[in-house]
């Protein structure tokens, strides 16, 4: 069955290119990403691999760790990471699992038969501090991710998380943000005492709180 949203991000022990690494373990009390490259020496996972390191301190900077995933060994993975350095211009800075026993991508649901048998699609786990999963990504081989999406929703979420609101259509930092319906007007007095706009009962918008 597929790894759903709220369900608990199955739990693994796999090499990567920073040693063994037990998920739950190196996951800590943090956020995580955790996403898939159908194959090393391929070209868009190339640029992926590389945006992904650029980014490394913007997902610091949020207590996200990101680990990659593709289904060749160690030392495949070893030797592409020096053409990732090369034509990326950042060296990879975070694990890549080597899953060439495909063990995680079968876990994950990582392979998806009609589209290959063997590569896996680009998939992508939100996990939080809980280890449960709060986000699903899954793009095609073809189709590179936008990883300012991945940081985009991951503020959306650790803005849930802290004080109960939602994003609106296209939110971005900064943005106006929506009281989250389970909250009461009453209760919404506390969290918000700078007040909120109620554009109709069910729709409260307020200011981005922390901001
Ligand atoms: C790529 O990463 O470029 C790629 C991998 C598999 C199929 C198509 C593209």
């Amino acid at each position: 069955m597929s790894i759903r949203i709220g369900d608990v991000a199955p739990d693994f022990t796999a090499e990567t290119t920073e040693g063994t690494v037990n998920f739950h373990e190196w996951l800590g009390e943090g956020w995580g990403v955790l996403f898939s490259h159908p194959k090393d020496f391929t070209p868009v996972c190339t640029t992926e691999l590389g945006e992904a390191a650029r980014l490394k301190p913007e997902f610091d900077k949020r207590n996200v760790k990101i680990i990659g995933l593709s289904v060749d060994p160690s030392e495949s993975h070893h030797k592409w990471a020096e053409d990732i350095a090369e034509t990326q211009g950042t060296a990879l800075n975070f694990p890549v699992i080597a899953d060439a026993d495909k063990k995680v991508a079968d876990l994950y649901e990582m392979i998806h038969p009609n589209a290959s048998d063997t590569f896996t699609v680009r998939s992508v786990f939100v996990i939080g501090p809980d280890k449960k999963v709060k986000l699903t990504l899954t793009y095609p081989a073809s189709t590179g991710r936008n990883f300012a999406e991945i940081l985009r929703v991951i503020d959306s979420l650790q803005l849930t998380a802290k004080y109960s609101v939602a994003t609106p259509v296209n939110w971005k930092d900064g943005d106006d943000v929506i009281i989250v319906p389970a909250v009461s007007d009453e209760a919404a007095k506390e969290k918000f005492p700078g007040g909120w706009k109620t554009v109709k009962p069910y729709l409260r918008v307020v200011a981005q709180p922390g901001k």
